[in-house]
């Protein structure tokens, strides 16, 4: 993660690879790295659209072009996009940088970043309040599966290790977030991931809030950079 000053890759030209790398690939990728079956799913109610079954490859040439993911040291400097908190979200959740438990299943996912304000200084101390649904599209709405919040280190770094979210009916997939430097008001928004089909159909869903998304070993590595206004 960087600032848009410092050495390739940056955001926007990764974010073109990306047109052309379907997460469709990835998953399946990763699925036979993880040795899952990629046509069978955990949940026999999950569409086919779930976690371990690899959403419609899209090809290079149904591939849309989306614009470029704001970031530091665009022409614009814009910051990050306020998107709806939508009807699950839970507070006080726990502080924690893993969102990983005993009977999750689903891919392995990292999302890492820096929040930084619109004139590109790292922002330290800045509390993230991650949550998303299940691997299933399920939401835990009586407890904190999946929800947690953390703070930026002193180069306004973050670390989010938790589960691909699946999908659930009306939306793309995405996951949620609160993001509040201290005594400044609050950024409620949302990430998304490259190349979802459902990004298309989705009314909520902005080309801006894209993740940059690589295959790991294992699972799949998220990157984004919040932008705050100051
Ligand atoms: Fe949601």
């Amino acid at each position: 993660m960087t600032t848009g000053k410092q050495s390739p890759p940056t955001r926007r030209e990764a974010l073109k690879l990306f047109f052309f790398l379907p997460l469709g690939s990835l998953l399946a990728a990763c699925s036979r790295a993880l040795g899952m079956n990629p046509s069978v799913s955990a949940d026999p109610t999950a569409t086919s659209s779930s976690l371990l079954q690899p959403a419609p490859l899209a090809t290079a040439t149904t591939a849309v072009v989306l614009p470029p993911t704001p970031q530091c040291g665009d022409d614009d400097d814009d910051p990050t996009p306020a998107q709806t908190e939508g009807p699950y979200y839970t507070p006080n959740t726990p502080e924690r940088t893993s969102l990983l438990e005993a009977g999750l299943e689903g891919i392995l996912l990292t999302v890492t970043g820096q929040v930084l304000s619109t004139d590109c200084q790292p922002l330290s101390a800045v509390l993230i309040d991650f949550w998303h649904c299940d691997s299933n599209g399920i939401y835990d709405n009586a407890g904190y599966t999946l929800r947690g919040h953390q703070f930026t280190d002193e180069n306004g770094h973050y670390s989010l290790e938790t589960k691909l979210p699946g999908l659930y009916p009306g939306r793309t997939r995405h996951i949620h977030v609160k993001v509040q430097a201290p005594n400044q008001a609050v950024l409620t928004t949302q990430l998304y991931f490259p190349d979802e089909p459902a990004n298309a159909t989705d009314g909520i869903f902005d080309p801006r809030l894209v993740m940059d998304l690589t295959e790991s070993s294992p699972g799949l590595k998220g990157a984004f950079d919040f932008v705050l206004q100051f």
